[in-house]
């Protein structure tokens, strides 16, 4: 009986032993998640090219985007309006091509991972 149990035991660490090596071996297949976008890294030089001169000071006179804080504050105004078409009451960037959608996408995709900063 003794014996049996040892065996039982045995087992079921082998068994064990498998399973949590075929679970390591599975998560190393799955692809890596893609980074979390940033205003520095990936709205910024995006505001720099596409919404200047207007909101860029001191040359820019309409709401300042050069900052985290105002751009981070007014994101659901910003995908609202870039969303838009040109003629489209509110459009933005205003008098320039509407941005393309990979464009209009990286903001969207700002705001799905949490507004970060850096
Ligand atoms: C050619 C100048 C110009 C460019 C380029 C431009 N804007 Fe604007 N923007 C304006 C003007 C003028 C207003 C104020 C009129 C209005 O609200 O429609 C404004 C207002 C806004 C507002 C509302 C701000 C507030 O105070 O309520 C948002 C949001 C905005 N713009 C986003 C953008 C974004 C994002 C870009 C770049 C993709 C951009 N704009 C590019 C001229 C511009």
């Amino acid at each position: 009986m003794k014996k049996l149990l040892l065996l039982l035991v045995i087992a079921v660490a082998v068994f064990m032993q498998f399973c949590s090596s075929a679970k390591k071996a599975q998560s190393k297949a799955e692809p890596a998640k893609p980074a979390a976008l940033t205003y520095e890294a990936n709205i910024k030089p995006l505001i720099a090219t596409k919404c200047s001169p207007c909101h860029i000071p001191p040359q820019g006179r309409k709401e300042p985007y050069d900052n985290y804080a105002n751009v981070k504050k007014d994101i659901d105004d910003i995908v609202r309006r870039i969303s838009l078409n040109p003629g489209e009451r509110g459009f933005m960037p205003q008098k320039n091509a509407k941005l393309s959608d990979s464009a209009i996408n990286v903001f969207k995709q700002w705001k799905a991972d949490g507004l970060l900063e850096k």
